[in-house]
């Protein structure tokens, strides 16, 4: 099991979603058939961390609450904190102090869903790299909308920048970052940007400075999308259905994670699935208790 401890940011305004996100958290929408959270939960999960702390925003804590309650239903555990205004994502490593202690720790934006064949070794080995920080970086046609990361012949990264109007690479930093313990002290010390806010960005340039900043990049066979947008969060949700309805497998099921992991057992699944049977999800649970799914 892995020591490190887990964070998923899921606060913000989502403007960008307006009027969608008008009075409902972004986080809670659904992505085909689930939240949009139990795709970062389900990432975490995979890299074998239990101890997750949920951040959100004054209005939405409770619904998170609500919909996830103390993680004993998956084998797990989840901790909440309010974000009471959006200073920016590095500012949960100050707001998570306390829960993070001596760990290292891995946070995920809760709009971000990975998905492929590779991820458990990935997160592995990133989960390993325990004095080193690890980002990733995925190959988009447009980086412009996220953070960018430049990188040398032996990828080591040689800037990072936020949302740059000239890109210095295609390569879009996902929001999927571990680092090690050194973060809260590094996330107290950087400045506010020109937007206002503790930008990610900061946090991981300090570790190239430092000269302990793995870029891990994500190849042709994994799929990345960040939701935050109508379009992106519709093309998410049509990949979803596309895999989900083609092989009859679930994307991001925490329940099967939880199960696979033998965190919960085959009753508990299978008391889980009798809540959900009018839906395919239920019915997949059924059939993973009732040993029906092979792969
Ligand atoms: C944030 C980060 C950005 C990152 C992106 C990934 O941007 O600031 O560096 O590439 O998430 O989803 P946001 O989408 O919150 O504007």
């Amino acid at each position: 099991m892995s020591k490190r401890k887990g964070i998923v940011l899921a606060g913000g305004v989502a403007t960008r979603l307006f009027p969608l996100t008008l009075s409902i958290s972004k986080q809670i929408m659904p992505v085909y058939d689930k939240p949009m959270i139990y795709y970062p939960i389900s990432v975490l999960m995979e890299a074998n961390i239990k101890e997750i702390l949920i951040i959100s925003t004054p209005a939405y804590i409770n619904t998170f609450k609500e919909l996830l309650g103390d993680g004993s239903k998956w084998g797990i555990s989840f901790t909440y904190k309010v974000q009471e205004k959006p200073n920016g994502l590095a500012e949960a490593f100050i707001l998570g102090e306390e829960f993070i202690g001596n760990s290292n720790v891995a946070m995920i934006l809760g709009d971000n869903m990975f998905y492929g064949n590779n991820l458990n070794k990935i997160l592995k080995s990133a989960d390993e790299r325990e004095n080193e920080a690890t980002i990733f970086g995925y190959y988009v046609k447009d980086p412009t909308a996220y953070g960018v990361v430049e990188i040398d012949e032996n990828k080591r990264a040689i800037s990072i920048e936020e949302k740059p109007k000239v890109p210095k690479s295609n390569y879009a930093v996902p929001g999927l970052y571990f680092y090690p313990n050194s973060v809260v002290e590094i996330a107290k010390k950087i400045k506010p940007s020109a937007r206002g806010e503790l930008e990610i960005t900061e946090v991981s340039s300090e570790y190239m400075r430092r000269n302990l900043l793995k870029v891990e990049i994500l190849g042709r066979q994994m799929v990345w999308f960040d939701t935050g947008t109508y379009d992106s969060l519709l093309e998410t949700a049509s990949f979803v259905q596309t895999i989900e309805k083609r092989q009859g497998i679930q994307i991001c099921c925490p329940e099967e994670i939880a199960y696979k992991k033998g965190w919960i057992s085959t009753n508990e699944l299978s008391n889980l699935a009798d809540k959900l049977m009018k839906t395919e999800y239920g019915k997949f649970l059924k059939d993973l208790a009732e040993n029906k799914i092979i792969f």
